[in-house]
């Protein structure tokens, strides 16, 4: 049965709430098959006008979808289980999209044999360049698998992960995009040091950023490769290099993902 005649209503559209529901619409999602619910007045209002889905209450999600796909904050989780946990039919499929959370968290609040997908996406499926990390719960089937992925893979690529490794995924791919932002940021600062005008920095590196994702995707290639063909022997750029291992950046990422791994780990334990 194809995914889209299921009803799905993203549950608490905040950011990646609304990035799920405007690329299921992209994809073709009909939107008389899309639900969606907020906390506040003024935000069901800017949904329902700005996507032309309705914006109805929990419960009322929770009784006419057939997948609950949970976008809130990991600290708001618990308190939205308490209120539609025990009104969920164990048939529905619950996708998670919080961080750190795991399926058990949901299965402890929902009735026996509810599956639960848990998922782990990220910001560039606004433009349908998502990375997707996809795991089933205790109760999920291959089935509930395969809709969560027709649900994510137009909105970009998707893979599938025990859900021992969703932690790690949430470091790496679900904040990647704003440790490549935070370095675009500081390479156009870096333009300016060396006297261009910050548009033109601008676009040299954000091109620049393009053209090398490109060929990492495209080409196979291991990324030392990539990095030796611009390395020239008393190069400009391996001075660079130098300056970056000096200063540790290799050892700092290593540690900052880390620690994004141990915060998802602590968003968890707070939210139990
Ligand atoms: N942002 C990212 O890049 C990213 C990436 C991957 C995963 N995630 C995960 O996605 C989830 C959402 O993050 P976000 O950045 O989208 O947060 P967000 O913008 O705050 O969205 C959460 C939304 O849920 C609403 N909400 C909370 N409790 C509710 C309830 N009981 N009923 C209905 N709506 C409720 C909130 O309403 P209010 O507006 O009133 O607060 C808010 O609009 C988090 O679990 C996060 O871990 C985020």
């Amino acid at each position: 049965m194809p995914a889209r005649v299921h009803t799905v209503a993203v549950i608490g559209a905040g950011k990646i709430g609304e990035l799920v529901l405007s690329g299921l619409l992209r994809s073709g999602w009909p939107a008389d098959r899309l639900l969606a619910t907020a906390r506040r007045s003024a935000r069901a209002e800017e949904l329902a006008s700005r996507y032309g889905v309705r914006v109805v209450d929990n419960l009322v999600a929770v009784d006419e979808a057939d997948v609950l796909a949970v976008a809130v904050k990991p600290q708001d989780a618990g308190a939205l289980l308490e209120e539609i946990g025990p009104k969920v039919p164990a048939d529905k499929l619950v996708i998670s999209l919080c961080a750190g959370l795991p399926t058990a968290f949901f299965n402890r609040r929902l009735p026996e044999g509810t599956p639960v997908v848990r998922v782990m996406t990220n910001t560039p499926a606004l433009v349908d360049e998502a990375m997707t990390a996809i795991s089933a719960g205790a109760h999920a089937t291959g089935e509930h698998l395969a809709l969560a992925e027709e649900m994510f893979k137009p909105l970009g690529a998707t893979v599938r992960v025990p859900e021992s490794q969703q932690d790690a995924v949430t470091a790496l791919s679900g904040s990647g995009p704003a440790y490549f932002y935070l370095l675009v940021e500081a390479m156009i600062d870096a333009g300016i040091l060396l006297g261009l005008p910050r548009q033109v920095a601008h676009e040299l590196i954000v091109q620049t950023a393009i053209g090398s994702a490109v060929m990492l995707r495209d080409s196979g290639e291991h990324p030392v490769k990539l990095r030796e063909a611009v390395t020239s022997p008393a190069g400009t750029t391996i001075s660079a290099v130098r300056e970056l291992e000096k200063h540790g950046v290799r050892a700092a990422l290593l540690a900052a993902l880390e620690a994004a791994r141990d915060r998802a780990r602590e968003l968890a334990s707070q939210a139990d």
